[in-house]
């Protein structure tokens, strides 16, 4: 069961990678604060779910000690790294999040990553990957979870920018008719997050606009997310074409869109 509505080819993993130097730079950590002071010194392990290209664990792998070790997960090897481009405590392997976990992988992690799955995600799914993602933790694991509020987006400036309202909107319309970016699930994420047992929640949200240098880059990763979002769903290829085409003329005049992206934190019990 895949409802992954967005490509896996090159030119996508190169934009995953340009997206996590993004959201690194506006959430300015990797991992939040209260996790990363939690972390045991010993046997500690930590997991990305979702993980794509595997850039933020190999980031943040890049910045721990090296007797921590961190697995990547993921429904699809397409994007993983090739084994020469990653160290021996880094690993890659497939999981589906909306299915029960693995035996050996249970009570397996003291953090665990989620980021960006809203593509795959049906409504109903949230609180099936939340509880899931439980599992995988040790007690007193932490869970993170970002989620860019793409459904709740405004386009700038206010008297311009027609062909971003529209493809944006054509989208949202696409998506929802399979269940899928409805306006609150990523403003319910931290609901989502206690629903499933998580205790000491905490959401911080940044917006795309509180560093003005990033807005162009935080449009390019944005463009090509909706240009392969609506080429995936597209029941009209020309159709769709024409309204990528419109929305790229808005973004060369400098039209962007502006949205939050909420990420929160809950702790398993002991
Ligand atoms: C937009 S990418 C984000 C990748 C990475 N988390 C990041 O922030 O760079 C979404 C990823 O979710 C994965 N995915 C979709 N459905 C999934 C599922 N049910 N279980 C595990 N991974 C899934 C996709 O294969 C894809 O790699």
């Amino acid at each position: 069961m895949d409802h992954y509505t967005l490509p896996r080819g090159g030119k996508e993993s190169s934009r995953l990678n340009a997206q996590h130097n993004l959201y690194k730079d506006l959430q300015g950590y990797l991992l939040h604060p209260t996790i990363a002071a939690s972390l045991p010194s010993k046997n500690c392990r930590i997991a990305d779910i979702a993980c794509g290209t595997g850039t933020w664990l190999l980031d943040l792998a890049s910045s721990l000690p090296s007797h921590t070790s961190f697995t990547g997960l993921d429904i699809s090897s397409a994007q993983f790294p090739s084994d020469s481009d990653k160290p021996a405590n880094v690993s890659f392997r497939i999981l589906n999040i909306l299915e029960p976990v693995p035996e050996d992988l249970k009570g397996h992690f003291d953090a665990i990553n989620l980021r960006l799955l809203i593509c795959g995600l049906k409504a109903k799914d949230w609180s099936t990957a939340a509880s899931n993602a439980k599992d995988l933790l040790k007690p007193n694991g932490w869970i993170q979870w970002c989620e860019g509020d793409f459904a709740n987006q405004d386009v700038c400036p206010p008297n311009d920018g027609q062909g971003l309202r529209d493809l944006l909107q054509y989208n949202i319309e696409i998506s929802q008719k399979n269940g899928k970016m409805l306006y609150d699930s990523v403003r319910n994420l931290r609901t989502t997050i206690e629903g499933a047992g998580l205790k000491r929640c905490e959401e911080v949200v940044v917006s795309t606009q509180s560093q003005a240098e990033l807005t162009e880059s935080c449009t390019w990763v944005e463009a090509h997310a909706m240009y392969g979002l609506a080429r995936s769903l597209s029941d009209d290829l020309k159709a769709t074409e024409a309204l990528i085409a419109q929305c790229e003329e808005g973004v060369q005049r400098g039209c962007f869109w502006s949205w939050n992206i909420h990420l929160v934190i809950g702790q398993k019990s002991s």
